[in-house]
């Protein structure tokens, strides 16, 4: 009795790991979309601030993006779940091998995309204009090491 309640269980786990294991192929296709979705976000975002800064303001306007930028750099950089190395990515092998640099990277942008919201607020259109390029420095800054260069 107990022993066939041990192997129905078995089974049970089984037949789970069978349906986990689909669904987690499934996902990754997913989470390649769904990041590459989030950086075309990102690049949206600078390009509002780039409007702005080439309308000589007003700053506040940036605010909102600086925020946008960080709240979706926060949820990217966890969207490179193993086994999403493959497929249609540019994502280099270097993120899964070096997430400790991958990781610093994130936070350095976040840094800046903190600091970017401030200069928004100060209403320092140079002010902005400096910030602006130090975030578009952040972004490169990964990209040169962990995204493969588009040709
Ligand atoms: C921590 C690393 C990192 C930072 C910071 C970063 N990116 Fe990226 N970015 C990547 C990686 C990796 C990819 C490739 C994703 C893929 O293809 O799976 C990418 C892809 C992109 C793409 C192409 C998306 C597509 O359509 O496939 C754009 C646009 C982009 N990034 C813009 C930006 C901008 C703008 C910033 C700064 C505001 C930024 N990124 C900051 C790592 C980063």
């Amino acid at each position: 009795m107990k022993k066939m309640f041990v192997l129905a269980a078995i089974g049970a786990l089984a037949a789970g790991a069978m349906v986990g294991g689909a669904t987690i192929a499934f996902a990754q296709g997913d989470v390649i979309k769904q990041r590459q979705e989030n950086r075309k976000q990102a690049g949206a975002a600078m390009r509002a601030i780039k409007g702005i800064i080439d309308a000589k303001g007003p700053t506040s306007g940036a605010v909102a993006q600086a925020a946008k930028l960080k709240e979706l750099e926060l949820a990217f950089v966890n969207m490179f779940p193993a086994g999403s190395d493959t497929g249609d990515t540019k994502a280099l092998p270097t993120v899964w091998s070096d997430r400790a640099g991958f990781v610093a990277a994130s936070k350095a942008a976040d840094v800046a995309y903190d600091q970017l919201a401030s200069a928004a607020g100060s209403g320092d259109l140079a002010a902005l204009t400096a910030a602006f390029a130090a975030t578009g420095k952040s972004c490169g800054n990964c990209h040169n090491t962990y995204r493969a260069k588009s040709n």
